[in-house]
């Protein structure tokens, strides 16, 4: 696991999507260490995982991806990142339509989680270090991609993730007449 990187306070566009991929990694592991009774948690983490993939591709397709092909000509890498998002999208489309206990959210999250994984993997070892030896103006970017992010947070209706004591958390559900909503 890479260490901390600096989150809302980022300064530089590749700290700012490499946090915003430690933070859905964080997610997955989360998802994989609830207890299968609580559903409807299992299901809120799905659902935010699926609203931070959202916004991160979409702020590197808009802003970051545009800026990767102008500044090292490196087309195919763009191209290939860019069918892979294709793949993730489909993935976090199916899991949309699902309710709390689901029969195909574990199997569905785990085929997103393997395609993150590889997504992540090649934009952290090859496309971020490119990147990085480019004229790219990386803070300038970052205040673009923060700024595009706060308003798909807004426009989405983001809402922070539940704290990590799960069943302390499922308790609050039940609590509040939600289980299993
Ligand atoms: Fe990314």
């Amino acid at each position: 696991m890479s260490q901390q990187k600096q989150g809302a306070t980022a300064k530089d566009a590749v700290a700012l999507l490499t946090a915003d991929h430690d933070k859905v990694k964080k997610l997955f592991h989360e998802f994989e260490r609830c207890d299968p009774a609580h559903q409807g948690l299992k299901h809120d983490l799905a659902q935010q995982i699926c609203l931070d993939l959202t916004i991160h591709a979409a702020i590197e397709e808009e802003i970051f991806y545009p800026a990767v092909r102008a500044e090292t000509g490196d087309e195919q890498r763009v191209d290939e990142a860019l069918e892979e998002h294709a793949s993730v999208k489909e993935l976090v489309e199916h899991l949309r339509g699902m309710a709390a206990g689901d029969s195909e959210l574990d199997g569905t999250l785990q085929k997103l989680r393997a395609c993150v994984e590889h997504h992540v993997t090649e934009e952290e070892q090859a496309m971020f270090p490119s990147v990085r030896q480019s004229d790219a103006d990386l803070v300038a970017l970052c205040e673009q991609l923060m700024d595009r992010k706060e308003e798909l947070e807004h426009e989405f209706g983001a809402q922070p993730v539940r704290g990590n004591n799960t069943a302390e958390a499922e308790g609050e559900r039940s609590a509040t007449g939600q289980a299993g909503s």
